[in-house]
C-alpha cells in the first residue's frame, strides 16, 4: 500500500491556457484519520471544465483554490480504514477530494456508492455524477423539452453534451449535436443515437440549415463562441436556451468583448424576451390595476407634447436620439 500522498498543488494562476507549469506536485505522509473520519484511497479523479474557474481569482460563484493548495475535483474510491459509523472498509465512496491519491474525510462529506450494481466506479463522476445530473436539470427543467421539438446541445460527445441530447430524445425530442471532426459527430449518431450531428470545424451554419430545417426550439449551450453565433440566429419563436457552460471562452483572457453571455451561468440569471402582443390579457388586468394606482396619486407619469401632426417626423426622430422627456405624444 503507498505510504504516501502524491498531491497536485496549484502554483499560480494561469493567464490563458492552463499547463503543467502552473502545478507542482507535492509528496506527503498518508493522512491518518481522527474519530468521525474515514481514510479513503482515490481510484478515479473528475476532470471538468469548472476547475478552470477555480483557478482564478475573478470574481466568480465559488471561491478561487488557493495558491499552494490541493486543487479542487471529485474523486471516487475505497475506505481503507474507517472510524464513522456510516462506512466500513471497502466501501466505494464519492466525495470532492481534490487531485490526490488519498484523503480524509468526515463521514458527512462522503456518498457510498451503491454495491454491487455492475455500473463501474468511474461512472459515478461522469454519467450519473455531476456532469449526468447538469444535462438532467438542462433538459428537464430547464429546457423543458416538449416531443416534437428540435434540440440541440453543444459539446455533444462530451459529459454533459452525450447525456442531454439522450434524454431530450427519450422526451421525444428530435435531437442534434454539435460535436468537433468527424471521429466525434460519428459517435455521437452512431453510439448515442442522436438524430444527426454536425461538425463546428466545418460550416455550422449550413450544416446547421440542413439538420434543422424548421429552426431550433431547445439549445443546450455548452461551448459559447462561434458556435453560439451559428446557433442563435436559427433559434424558432419562443424558443428556449439553457447556458449550461461556455468551454470555448474559459481560456481567453481579457474575456470575449460585448455582453459576456457567461454571467448568465454564474449568476443563475434567466434571460427572455417577450412580445406584449402575446399576452392579450393584461391589457385589461394593467387598466384596472394601473388605472386605480393612477386615481390614488400613486402611479406618476410625464408627457413630452410636439405640437401639430406636421412635427410628429421631426419629433419622431428626436425620439431616437433621446430628445423626448417623457412619454411623446403628438397634440393633432
Ligand atoms: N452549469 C453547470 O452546473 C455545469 C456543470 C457541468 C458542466 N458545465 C459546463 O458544461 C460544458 C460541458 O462540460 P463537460 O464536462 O461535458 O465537458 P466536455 O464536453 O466533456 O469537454 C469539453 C468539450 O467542449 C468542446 N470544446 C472545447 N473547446 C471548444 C471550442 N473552442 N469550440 C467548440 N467546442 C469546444 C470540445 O468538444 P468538441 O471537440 O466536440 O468541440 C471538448 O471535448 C462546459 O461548458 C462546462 O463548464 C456546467
Amino acid at each position: 500500500m503507498t505510504e504516501t500522498n502524491l498531491r497536485i498543488l496549484l502554483k499560480s494562476r494561469p493567464q490563458g491556457r492552463p499547463g503543467p507549469q502552473h502545478f507542482e506536485r507535492s509528496e506527503e505522509p498518508r493522512p491518518t484519520p481522527r474519530p468521525g473520519e474515514v481514510l479513503v484511497r482515490h481510484r478515479f479523479l473528475s476532470l471538468d471544465p469548472y476547475m478552470r474557474g477555480r483557478m482564478s481569482d475573478a470574481p466568480s460563484y465559488a471561491a478561487p483554490v488557493a495558491l499552494g493548495a490541493v486543487m479542487e475535483g471529485e474523486c471516487v474510491g475505497e475506505v481503507v480504514e474507517s472510524h464513522h459509523p456510516g462506512f466500513s472498509t471497502g466501501d466505494r465512496v464519492r466525495g470532492a477530494r481534490g487531485w490526490q491519491q488519498w484523503s480524509v474525510a468526515h463521514g458527512s462529506t462522503l456518498i457510498k456508492l451503491p454495491d454491487q450494481d455492475g455500473v463501474p466506479d468511474s461512472a459515478y463522476l461522469g454519467v450519473l455524477g455531476m456532469p449526468g445530473t447538469t444535462a438532467w436539470v438542462g433538459v428537464t427543467e430547464i429546457l423543458q423539452v416538449k416531443p416534437g421539438d428540435c434540440f440541440v446541445v453543444s459539446a455533444a460527445s462530451g459529459a454533459v453534451g452525450s447525456v442531454a441530447g439522450q434524454i431530450a430524445r427519450r422526451m421525444g425530442a428530435r435531437v442534434v449535436g454539435i460535436a468537433g471532426g468527424a471521429e466525434k459527430t460519428r459517435f455521437v449518431t452512431e453510439e448515442l443515437g442522436f438524430d444527426a450531428c454536425v461538425d463546428h470545424r466545418g460550416d455550422l451554419a449550413s450544416a446547421l440549415d440542413a439538420a434543422c430545417p424548421n429552426g431550433i426550439d431547445c439549445y443546450f449551450e455548452n461551448v459559447g463562441g462561434p458556435v453560439q453565433a451559428a446557433v442563435f440566429p436559427r433559434m424558432r419563436d419562443f424558443g428556449r436556451i439553457a447556458f449550461c457552460g461556455m468551454v470555448a471562452e474559459y481560456n481567453q483572457d481579457p474575456p470575449p468583448p460585448g455582453p459576456n453571455l457567461m454571467a448568465l451561468v454564474r449568476k443563475r440569471l434567466r434571460l427572455q424576451g417577450f412580445l406584449v402582443s402575446d399576452h392579450p390579457r393584461a391589457w385589461k388586468q394593467w387598466s384596472e390595476v394601473g388605472g386605480a394606482w393612477l386615481r390614488e396619486g400613486g402611479l406618476r407619469f410625464r408627457e413630452d407634447v410636439a405640437q401639430g401632426l406636421e412635427n410628429a417626423p421631426e419629433a419622431f426622430a428626436g425620439l431616437l436620439e433621446g430628445r423626448n422627456f417623457g412619454k411623446l405624444v403628438v397634440a393633432i
